[in-house]
Parts: structure tokens; sequence; C-alpha cells
């Protein structure tokens, strides 16, 4: 396929680059209680009492009515059997075996993983555990702990932050069974098998093997380009082929990006990507071995499809071309604080989002997902108004390269002519902050602009409609 000079050209001419991630988050775990029905013995009376005793007044809270639904909310989407969590927190009895941990963790911030500035925007669905939520657990807490009556459970009340129908399963056409240590990208097509445009309205990819799959990100290719990419396929032995870039601008379209603990996302009501006929889908898979053994792999996209929306959504990656074709995003070795970044007025770019947008209207951002390597320090997403105030879509003063999450904003931001979006990223490029390679630290070296994990990027990926 092209060559890196090849595709930046492309991405010049179209005044934005790579796209990526976009992250969903998780439903709870349908955990369900052993029911702790009453017993009836000879006594109604000892029945009665039994039963009315365990159920605390009303405004008190209990693990039952609202802690449970918001533990399995925030945290068991992970921590659940097979999940990335290191372990179980469902039910009370997983609660009690980690409190300590799990109340220093939630106190410090460190869990729920989720590290946007929270006063940036409102996020909604969001896997963040908000500030009202914190204080519900300190305050079941201070109260005793009550129990609760099982019956009291539901699931915690917010938009829902999964895939809620699945109209189509593409798994991998083959297994796959990653060897290279510690890390194997692995990019595979799938037949898209409709003869009718349609439009996907949310999806959800289920890794085969959870402990190996570190990331992945999910696109679709337009039938124009579909020979390159097979052509790649077709040239390496097994399923798939080894690849770091991805499909940019018109070559087709993000879909969405699988990280651990995300469970598929419906996309905002109304809006969906239209696929054309002859598309393929595109997965590019990172597997980790650092901590499993290599085995076969059979991951699957699950999709929810209409045949019509109201509004055609597109996917906008947005960083600097020039940080591509000449190498500008230089950051030296030994610094950190090491800053770039670059302001575009995307409303005049927009039938480059998709065909099916016109030049000069505005658009909705809905939600963002930023894009660095593992240098990465900080990173932000702003909108500059044409009269001079701003607002705030992400903001991630502490960059961490496992957890490029999602950020679906609960209001859409309306971007208008004379706008402009501006990403700024920065990097921390001293001894310290080095990535750890088969088991050794390795040394500050001065990095610029690449698709590799060992070069960096800055991209802000926005799912926007006009
Ligand atoms: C998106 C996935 C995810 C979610 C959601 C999540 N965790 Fe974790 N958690 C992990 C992973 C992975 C680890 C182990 C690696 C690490 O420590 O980062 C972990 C580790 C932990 C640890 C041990 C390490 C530490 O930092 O103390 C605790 C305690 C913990 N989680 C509690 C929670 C609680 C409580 C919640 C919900 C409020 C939660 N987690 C939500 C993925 C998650």
């Amino acid at each position: 396929m092209a060559s890196k000079h090849d595709r930046s050209v492309l991405i010049a001419t179209e005044g934005f680059a790579t796209l990526r991630a976009m992250k969903a988050s998780k439903p709870p775990g349908a955990t369900t209680f052993g029911g702790r029905a009453c017993v009836v013995t000879a006594s109604a009376f000892i029945c009665l009492s039994a039963c009315q005793q365990p159920t605390p007044p009303p405004q008190q809270t209990t693990w039952f009515k609202d802690v449970q639904p918001l533990v399995q909310r925030k945290c068991g989407t992970c921590h659940e059997a097979g999940g990335i969590g290191p372990f179980a927190l469902q039910t009370l009895a997983d609660w009690k075996a980690v409190e300590p941990q799990a109340l220093d963790a939630i106190r410090t911030g460190r869990m729920p993983p989720f590290p946007a500035k929270m006063d940036c925007a409102d996020y909604s669905p969001t896997t963040a555990l908000l500030a009202d939520q914190k204080a519900l657990i300190e305050k079941w807490i201070s109260e005793g702990e009550l129990e609760g009556t099982p019956t009291d459970f539901a699931e915690f009340p917010e938009a829902p932050d999964r895939l809620t129908r699945v109209d189509l399963s593409l798994p991998m056409k083959e297994p796959f069974t990653p060897t290279r240590r510690p890390d194997e990208y692995r990019c595979f097509l799938i037949d898209w098998p409709f003869d009718v445009p349609k439009f996907i309205t949310g999806y959800e990819l289920r890794p085969g093997k959870k402990d190996l799959v570190h990331h992945a990100d999910i696109f679709f290719l337009n039938p124009v380009v579909v020979p390159t990419w097979q052509a790649r396929d077709d040239a390496e032995a097994g399923p798939g082929w080894e690849c770091y870039d991805i499909p940019l601008g018109q070559e087709g379209s993000w879909i969405g990006t699988y990280v651990p603990g995300n469970r598929g996302v419906d996309f905002p009501a109304d809006t969906g990507l239209k696929v054309p006929v002859g598309a393929k889908i595109y997965i590019q898979v990172h597997y980790n071995l650092t901590f499993a053994q290599g085995a076969p792999d059979v991951s699957t996209l699950d999709l929810r499809l209409e045949d019509r929306v109201k509004k055609i959504a597109g996917v906008m990656a947005v960083s600097d071309p020039n940080w591509i074709i000449q190498d500008t995003m230089v950051i030296p070795a030994n610094q950190k604080d090491v800053e770039h970044h670059f302001d575009i007025e995307a409303t005049r770019f927009s039938s480059l989002i998709t065909s099916n947008f016109i030049d000069g209207r505005p658009l909705k951002l809905y939600a963002t997902t930023m894009h660095l390597h593992q240098l990465g320090q900080s990173t932000s997403l702003t909108i500059k108004r044409a009269d001079g105030s701003t607002t705030c879509a992400v903001d991630i003063p502490k960059w961490d390269f496992h957890w490029q999450l999602a950020y679906t904003l609960k209001e859409p931001i309306i971007i208008n002519p004379g706008d402009q979006l501006s990403v700024s990223c920065t990097w921390d490029n001293t001894a310290a902050n080095q990535p750890v390679i088969n088991g050794q630290r390795v040394m500050p070296r001065t990095r610029n602009w690449g698709a590799r994990t060992e070069d960096e990027m800055c991209v802000a990926g926005i799912y926007v409609t006009q």
C-alpha cells in the first residue's frame, strides 16, 4: 500500500490526519443474586419479623439499593470473572474482600480509570465516578454499610453505555495466534454482506481472548481502496497481516475502538455512519503478550444497523498535516513539557469528513477521543470561538496510554464557521518516562510523528454531524 509519504500527501490534501480511537463504555454485568426469600416457618410472626427487620428506613443508603448499582456499573465492567480487573467487584462479598483498597482507589481517583478533567465538559454516558456518586458510597459507609434487600437493586439509571441491539455479528474469518512479545499488531479484513447502503448506529468489539487484546481500532474501507488493502492481506501468510497504519481520510471511516472494559456503545440518537456497498471491515488489533501466552483469538464485531438515519455522521481526525509531511512534530530527547498544537477551522473542510457534508455549514460535535503514544504527558481539544471565547471538549492533564477513552458529550457542542478546533499535546521525553521493552528501559532519543508505538502522535478524533 502507499508509503508513509504517499499517505501523508493524501492527508495533507484533506487538511486532516490520522484518525483513531473513540471509546464507549460498559454496562453493569448482569449479576444475579441468590434471592433471599422469606422462609415460611410454623410461625407467621417469626417470618414477618425476619423478613421485615433487615429493610431499613428508605432515606438510608443500602448496598443493594444504592451501592451495588454503582459498583457494578463503574467497577464491575472490568472487575468481573475473566475481566481485566485483578479481582471481581460484583457482590457485597467481593466488595468486603477488598474494601480498604477499593475505597483508597476511589478516594484518590485511581479507579475507575478516567483521565479527563470533569470540569471541562459533562459527559454522558460516562465511565467516571461522579462527585455525588462518590458521596453516596461515603454515606453508605458512614451509615454502617447496611445491606438492604436484593429486590431493591435496579440498574444504574443513566444513558446506556453499551450496545443495546445487535443486528449483525462479524467474527474474524479465521483464528489468529499472536506469538510476538511483548506486542504484535495485526490487521484483519472482514467482508461486508449488504448490497444496499446501511448505517452503523452502534458497535461492540468482543475480543476472543480478553487477556491478549490490548486494544483494537475498527474501520470500514471504501470500495475503491479495498483491492489495495486486500493485496497486503494476500501477500502475507496466515490470517491478516502485520500492520501499523490505518485507513486515512477518504480511504474509509473509523467506526470505533476497543479498550478493555469497553462493551460497545450506541452512537448518539438519530445519527449513524453510512457504509457503501462493496466496503470491507478493517480491524487493527494490538495484542500484548506481556502477561499471557499466545493463544488462538477470534474477535467479533457486533453492529447495530439502520436502513436510514436522520443525520449522517462522520469522523474526522484532527492533527497538523505538517507534522506528518514535514516531520515538524519534533520531540527532543531528555526534555519534558514539549508542546505542539494545531488549530483548524473545521467547517471549511466538512466535505472531506464525509462527502455527505457541505463545506461552510456548522458542525455538531458529539464525542471526542485523543490519541498520543507512550511519551504523551497531557492533551486537550478546545473550540476557540470567533468572538475570542473558548469551549472545552476534553482536557487530559495526565495522559495514560492504556486508557484511551472516548468522551461523549452530554450536550453536543456546535462548531460555527470561524471557530477553530484547537488540538494540543505535550510530551515527556526524559529518561524516567521511557517505556520498558523486553525488561529494559529505552534510552531517550528524539521522537517524531509515526505510526509505530515507538513514534508519537497527537490526534483528536471527533464524531460530528451537520
Ligand atoms: C476500565 C476497567 C476498570 C474499571 C472500570 C475499574 N477498574 Fe479497578 N483495575 C483495573 C485494572 C486493569 C487494574 C489492575 C492494574 C492497575 O492497577 O491499573 C485495576 C486495579 C484496581 C485495584 C488495585 C490497584 C489499585 O490501584 O488500588 C483496585 C483497588 C481497584 N482496581 C478498584 C476499582 C474500583 C473500586 C472500581 C470502581 C469504582 C474500579 N476499580 C474500576 C481496571 C478497572
